[in-house]
């Protein structure tokens, strides 16, 4: 087979959200890259992911010229729901935080957008490629190898971005004693369906009730995003569409009549819920963002914006060290990035705990639940505490 040889700044490993967005920030901090995606283009594009971003993330994707299509499309919400006791409760998410608000705006949107503005810098970024690996990590130059379209290419580099998501490669090639695994699996799951019809309340609705955690979501004014909580490895053949409903009507519906309207099922499927954290989330030249280096529960939704926070945290200290030649920044990257982190893990931990039957569930645990949320919604301070970590903080790169 032939080989090429070639040589950029940062390779950056994975085309998802964190992979794509940090390409794009170094392409305004004039720093070149080369991005290494194992799957195909449609399939990045198509995968049903998270929804919903952080004031953030959509003052990132604004301020980088990536937010056009988002302004005009993307679903601001102020507040949310959480349903106990057949009633809805309201926290005024925008009025606590002073002004900070969610954003609905489908993953694949975001990836669509991120791939358009990756196309117009002219800048690499190679689809299907196949055994991607990495190595001299320690070194000055480490190198990312992989083969497309049948060539074999050796590309060295300054730094690689291991953007290449939780099943990825570059975490693995880490030698285990240079990093500690934390990790929680938890004995339950959810299952999603997207559905073809207009949502019937414009925002979300976090459901606790005994017979499981319901989620009432949105794509667009068209499409609703439901979930169920479920065992981990929950059969999905034995979940016909009415079953889907009518277990969806039983936990969600309310006293006053709300609940979500019934529509095709154009997608469904099982999530299993991880807790994980890699420290330190550096090894030598390579830095690890986004999934490949963290999994959050997705009650409260923080994947998607933990990993751009960790991509605009990254650039910055990149684009700083080929300014000044300054290493301050690359140094401590790993120990801030991971503050945010488990910050993300405290409130994802936190929100599923007080809203899903856990291991050994029992009717005291309901009643704690239930007296949990009461708390909260009498309680301003506990309601601006919840507001505050579900907009999430402003994202810095100190
Ligand atoms: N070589 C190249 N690319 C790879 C490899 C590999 N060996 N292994 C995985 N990838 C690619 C995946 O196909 C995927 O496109 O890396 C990308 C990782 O993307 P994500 O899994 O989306 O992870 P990340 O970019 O960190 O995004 C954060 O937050 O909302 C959550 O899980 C959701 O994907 C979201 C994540
Ligand atoms: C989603 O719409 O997929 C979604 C919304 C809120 C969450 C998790 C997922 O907390």
């Amino acid at each position: 087979m032939c080989s090429v040889t070639s040589r950029t700044q940062v390779a950056i490993v994975g085309a998802g959200p964190a992979g794509l967005m940090l390409g794009h920030l170094l392409h305004r901090h004039g720093v070149d890259s080369v991005i290494i995606e194992n799957r195909s283009e449609p399939h990045v594009i198509e995968r049903v992911r998270a929804g919903v971003l952080e004031q953030g993330t959509v003052d990132l994707m604004r301020e980088t010229g990536t937010g056009d299509r988002l302004e005009r499309e993307g679903l601001r919400h102020d507040g949310f729901y959480i349903a106990f006791n057949g009633s809805r409760h309201r926290i005024d998410m925008a009025a606590l935080t002073g002004g900070r608000a969610i954003t609905i705006y489908g993953q694949n949107e975001v990836i669509k957008d991120l791939i358009d503005a990756r196309r117009a810098t002219g800048r690499p970024l190679i689809f299907e490629a196949a055994d991607v690996s990495v190595g001299d990590l320690q070194s000055a130059q480490p190198v990312v190898r992989f083969t497309a379209d049948g060539v074999a290419h050796e590309l060295t580099c300054d730094f690689i971005g291991g953007c290449d998501g939780f099943h990825g490669v570059c975490r693995p090639s880490i030698p285990s004693t240079a990093m500690r695994i934390f990790e929680r699996v938890h004995p339950f799951g959810w299952l999603g369906i997207l559905a073809d019809a207009p949502p019937s309340s414009t925002e979300l609705v976090y459901c606790l009730h005994e017979r499981g955690f319901a989620l009432f979501s949105m794509r667009s004014t068209s499409i609703t995003r439901l979930y169920l909580q479920c065992t981990h490895d929950e059969d999905l053949s034995a979940w016909s569409d009415q079953r889907i409903w009518s277990e969806l009507r039983a936990r969600l519906t309310t006293h006053d009549g709300w609940q979500p309207h019934v529509g095709p099922i154009l997608q469904r499927g099982v999530t299993g819920m991880r807790s994980f954290v890699a420290e330190p989330m550096r090894y030598g030249r390579m830095f690890l963002a986004g999934d490949s280096a963290h999994i959050v529960l997705p009650t409260g939704a923080k994947g998607l914006n933990l990993a751009m926070a960790d991509v605009y945290r990254l650039a910055f200290a990149i684009a700083e060290f080929y300014r000044s030649g300054g290493e301050q920044l690359l140094e401590c990257y790993s120990e801030r990035a991971l503050q945010r982190t488990w910050r993300a893990q405290r409130f994802s931990f936190w929100m599923t705990t007080m809203l899903h039957q856990g291991d050994g569930h029992n009717p005291f645990d309901y009643r704690r639940q239930i007296a949990d949320l009461e708390y909260l919604f009498s309680s301003r301070a506990a309601m601006t505490s919840l507001a505050e970590s579900y907009a999430g903080a402003p994202f810095d790169h100190e």
